[in-house]
């Protein structure tokens, strides 16, 4: 095998976005951002660049990926959306949602993608770069998160080369991250909707559009994973991650909200605040980062205070559960 090429960084401009659409036709790994984390990108149509994904993330491989389109229509010709689909794909798009439907006869996202499955998950991102790439390459662009397997989701440039340099192609640069945690992922296979994954868009802003509560992904069989993907350990950072504490033990570094003093905090090992004054979404925002930072202080164990269970806390606790998951 020939030795590993420099990974590319390409400017969020059209020089760049035009760099990496061809990269993207020769079946090359691109990563590129969102408004909600940075995604490693290949042709969702060919099962050879669609290998490199599961390879470069040494992702298993019944694990299906998520197909990027530009548009609603774009999207309708790759899966079928009943009434529910329709109404959040028109409330949501472009933004971080991601609908799980059944791939139509005609769909083009390859059956490695799909992880074999007769459904389709898609979504149309929110940001502008990611929109001009795909507009510009005009196929379905798969795109999980761009970190390995199992690791901490990138929200910058940085973080997906800390990850993946030598291993893909190109990134395109797009600054931050907005939103800085993943989409939220919702199932439409007939019946009630059921919430696969928390993320981006709340409980209650789908609730507001479905004009009922979604089922949550296990409810019917807790010990099942909701999605193939949706495993207990997963966003872990190398250090051990500790919920609601509200007292430090030795040595620990502490990830704090809304100007959490918890005992002991003098003697931290490194002290972030996700969010000074309590808001969710800048908590969201920082989140991924923070860990990473946090990491960094080499602490054995990053002690988390409280964060509320409501609205985009729903969503920042179940990556904090999974970084605290037994591995
Ligand atoms: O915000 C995001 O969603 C980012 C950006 C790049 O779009 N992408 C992302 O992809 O988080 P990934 O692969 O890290 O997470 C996709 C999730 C996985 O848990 C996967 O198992 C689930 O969606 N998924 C994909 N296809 C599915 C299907 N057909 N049925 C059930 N779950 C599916
Ligand atoms: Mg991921």
């Amino acid at each position: 095998s020939t030795p590993p090429e420099p990974t590319a960084r390409l400017s969020g401009d059209q020089e760049g976005i035009a760099e990496a659409a061809g990269l993207l036709r020769s079946g090359q790994l691109v990563a590129f951002p969102t408004e909600t984390v940075y995604g490693l990108g290949a042709d969702a149509t060919d099962p050879a660049a669609v290998t490199r994904i599961f390879a470069a993330k040494e992702r298993p491989r019944f694990n299906p990926l998520i197909a990027h389109l530009p548009d609603l229509a774009a999207a309708r010709r790759q899966g079928r959306f009943d009434a529910f689909a329709e109404a959040l794909a028109s409330a949501f798009w472009p933004g971080p949602l991601t609908l799980v439907v059944p791939a139509t006869e005609a769909t083009e996202v390859c059956d490695l993608a799909r992880a074999g499955l007769p459904s389709v998950a898609l979504r149309v991102p929110g940001h502008p770069v990611a929109r001009d790439l795909l507009q510009a390459f005009g196929r379905p662009l798969a795109g999980p998160s761009a970190n390995r397997s199992g690791r901490v989701s990138p929200t910058c440039a940085e973080h997906v080369l800390a990850d993946l340099d030598g291993r893909i192609a190109a990134v395109l640069d797009g600054g931050s991250t907005r939103v800085g945690i993943e989409s939220t992922v919702v199932a439409c296979l007939g019946g009630t909707p059921r919430l696969l994954r928390p993320g981006g868009i709340t409980r209650a802003a789908l609730a507001a559009v479905l004009g009922q509560e979604p089922e949550t992904a296990g409810d019917a069989d807790a010990a099942r994973p909701a999605g193939p993907g949706l495993l207990a350990s997963h966003y872990a950072p190398r250090a051990r991650v500790r919920l609601d504490a509200t007292a430090l033990e030795p040595g620990e570094a502490a990830l704090l909200f809304g100007g959490a003093r918890p005992e002991g905090l003098a003697e931290a090992a490194a002290v972030l605040d996700l969010s000074p004054d309590g808001d969710l979404g800048e908590a969201a925002a920082r989140l991924f980062g923070a860990l990473r930072d946090l990491d960094a202080s080499k602490a054995p164990c990053i002690a988390v205070s409280p964060i509320p269970k409501t609205g985009l806390g729903e969503a920042i606790r179940d990556r904090l559960n999974r970084a605290a998951a037994p591995r």
